[in-house]
C-alpha cells in the first residue's frame, strides 16, 4: 500500500469556540490536508465547538470526569474511542485538559498541540488562554507567537514543530493580541 497517500484519521481536542478545528477543517475540505476529522473530543458539553460539528456531521465524544469519574474509565473510554476510529493524529486544538499519561506514551509523537505563545516562554500548567497572552503584556515582551508541538507528559513541554511569531504592540490589550495571534493559530 502507498503510504504517502493515506488520508490521515484526525481526532481533534477543543474545549471552547473551536475556531482552530474549524480552519483545519476548512483546509482538509478544500484538499489541501489529506485527512479527515473522525471524532471531536470535548470536555466541555456546552462548547460552541459542538454546534460546529453537529452542523458538519463531525460524530463528538464527551470526556470528562462528569462522566467518567474513575481515572481508569477515564483513560479506558478515550482510548476505546481512539482505537474504534483508527486515530493516526490527535490534534488537540484549544483543548484545555491534560491528555493521560498512558495515551501520550501510546501515541507518542502523534499528538500535536497548538499553543498560544512562543514555548519555552509562557507554557506550563495555568497559562492557557487569556492568561497567556496577560501574561505576555504584563511583562512586556516584544514578541509572542504560535507554538505548534509535540505533546509529552509534562504541559506544553516536547518538541517545538513549528513556530510564528508576531509583534506585540506598546497599546495591545491581551485581548488585541489574542486576536492577532490565532489568525497565525489558524495560518500554521
Ligand atoms: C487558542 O488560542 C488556542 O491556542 C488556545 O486556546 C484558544 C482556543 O481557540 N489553546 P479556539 O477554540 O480554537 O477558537
Amino acid at each position: 500500500m502507498n503510504q504517502i497517500n493515506k488520508s490521515v484519521n484526525i481526532v481533534a481536542f477543543a474545549s471552547g469556540n473551536g475556531s482552530n478545528v474549524k480552519a483545519i477543517h476548512r483546509k482538509i475540505k478544500m484538499g489541501e490536508i489529506n485527512a479527515e476529522i473522525r471524532m471531536l473530543v470535548s470536555n466541555n458539553s456546552n462548547a460552541n465547538v459542538l454546534d460546529y460539528a453537529k452542523a458538519e456531521r463531525i460524530p463528538i465524544f464527551i470526556h470528562n470526569k462528569t462522566r467518567f469519574p474513575s481515572n481508569v474509565e477515564y483513560t479506558n473510554s478515550l482510548f476505546n474511542v481512539l482505537k474504534e476510529v483508527n486515530a493516526d493524529l490527535l490534534v488537540l486544538a484549544g483543548f484545555v485538559k491534560k491528555i493521560p499519561d498512558g495515551i501520550v506514551t501510546y501515541y507518542e509523537k502523534r499528538i500535536i498541540n497548538i499553543h498560544p505563545s512562543l514555548l519555552p516562554k509562557f507554557g506550563g500548567q495555568g497559562f492557557f488562554g487569556m492568561n497567556v497572552h496577560r501574561a505576555v503584556i504584563k511583562l512586556k515582551e516584544k514578541e509572542s507567537g504560535v507554538s505548534i508541538h509535540f505533546v509529552n507528559q509534562i504541559y506544553d513541554d516536547g518538541p517545538i514543530i513549528a513556530q510564528s511569531v508576531i509583534r506585540v504592540r506598546d497599546d495591545d490589550s491581551p485581548e488585541d493580541l489574542a486576536a492577532r495571534v490565532l489568525i497565525e493559530e489558524h495560518k500554521l
